[in-house]
């Protein structure tokens, strides 16, 4: 019953897309039937999703989806060219323990990764989130904190040098007002100036990886966007390897359209940076019944094209990432109960009108 009410909003939700969109959509949407997002984007445009595993997964009943879901990764290396570990470089996964590293399961991903031609974001390196208890609760001098950074980061950017396309170097490192997130510990007890000391040795440890700053909320004009212009210019200014600001683009459709980050990139394309969206999802309020309507659907892909739309538009914009590409594993309703059906597919992996005009687009597209 569910399976073919769904079918019905999604052609009708089609339809309705095809009326609201502009032309090229339409025209080109026969050639690229049958055919993968990664086989009809631009070659200079890497189409990526988070893989999916550890954070809230851990919690789930089902075994890890990376590792055992085999549809799951059948469809992960047809459709994309990118990959970005969703929690599986994260400090508190891969780094449990002061003395002890994990790699298992990232390793598992870079090596799929270069198996099936896909580049791969390294995700995170600086962040106040998801931090494992010995770093968090632990007591350590200045130095001894410093050190346990650098450390981290030639250990881990070392280990996949040469595999990692773009690392998300420092992660959410503004709240909204546009000031340095105390609840990150090494801004807190070492200054803001480690932001750059993160680059530096990055770049150090893996001269080839592109080096980025990456957040949410960036995805029109704002304190944080401010702030991060100014941090771009600050460390270009001082010759930090910095190669490239990324807007994660995590939407909602109870806040409005994403119609000015084309503007908001190409600020940052202005100074000579790279940019790139790097966990694209709109999620929504369901009805009642979990379903949601045509209308819903329509207005979904029309932000998730605004999105692919901005980042075509934008000469440097060269790596689209969505998190994740299935509603199966999002992390949305787990985070936000009443909204779900962010990604652009299905449980089952059927494709959503979302799905459809981001092919469309990236078929059409002309760089
Ligand atoms: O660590 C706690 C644990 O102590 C507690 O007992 C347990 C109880 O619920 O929760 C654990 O936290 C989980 C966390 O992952 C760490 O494993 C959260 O519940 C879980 O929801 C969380 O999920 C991840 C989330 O980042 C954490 O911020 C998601 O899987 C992951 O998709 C999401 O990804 C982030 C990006 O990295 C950065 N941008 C935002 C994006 C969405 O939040």
């Amino acid at each position: 019953m569910l399976t073919s009410a769904r079918a019905v909003v999604a052609v009708l939700a089609t339809t309705a897309m095809l009326g609201y969109l502009a032309q090229p959509v339409q025209a080109h949407s026969g050639h690229s039937h049958g055919k993968s997002l990664r086989s009809v984007a631009p070659r200079d445009l890497r189409i990526g999703t988070a893989v999916a595993g550890g954070g809230h997964h851990l919690e789930q009943p089902y075994p890890d989806p990376f590792t055992y879901d085999r549809p799951y990764r059948k469809v992960l290396a047809k459709e994309f060219s990118s990959a970005s570990p969703e929690n599986q470089m994260k400090w508190e996964f891969i780094h449990p323990e002061r003395h002890r590293y994990n790699f298992g399961p990232a390793d598992a991903i870079v090596k799929f990764a270069r198996e099936n031609g896909q580049a791969v974001r390294g995700h995170t390196l600086l962040w106040h989130s998801q931090n494992p208890a010995w770093l968090n609760e632990g007591t350590f001098t200045k130095a001894e904190l410093r050190s346990i950074l650098k450390n981290h980061i030639f250990t881990v950017v070392g280990r996949y040098k040469g595999k990692i396309h773009q690392w998300d170097v420092a992660n959410e490192v503004f709240n909204e007002n546009g000031e340095y997130r105390q609840e990150n510990i090494f801004i807190r007890e070492l200054g803001p100036g480690i932001v750059a000391d993160a680059f530096r040795w990055a770049h150090q440890a893996d001269p080839r990886a592109q080096l980025f700053l990456n957040d949410y909320g960036v995805e029109w004009p704002g304190g944080k966007v401010d702030a991060y212009e100014a941090l771009a210019r600050q460390l270009l200014a001082e010759r930090v390897p910095l190669h490239g600001f990324a807007s994660q683009a995590h939407l909602s459709m109870r806040y409005g359209a994403p119609d000015q980050l084309r503007g908001v990139l190409q600020r940052f394309d202005d100074l000579g940076l790279k940019t790139a969206i790097t966990e694209l999802d709109v999620r929504m309020d369901l009805p009642s019944g979990g379903v949601p309507t045509a209308e819903q659907l329509a207005t979904q892909a029309s932000y998730y094209k605004t999105v692919l739309d901005a980042c075509l538009a934008v000469d440097d914009c060269n790596s689209f990432t969505i998190w994740g590409f299935t509603d199966k594993y999002s992390w949305v309703p787990v985070f936000f109960p009443a909204e779900g059906a962010a990604t652009v597919m299905w449980d089952d992996f059927g494709k959503k009108p979302a799905y459809y005009v981001l092919r469309d687009t990236l078929a059409g597209a002309r760089r």
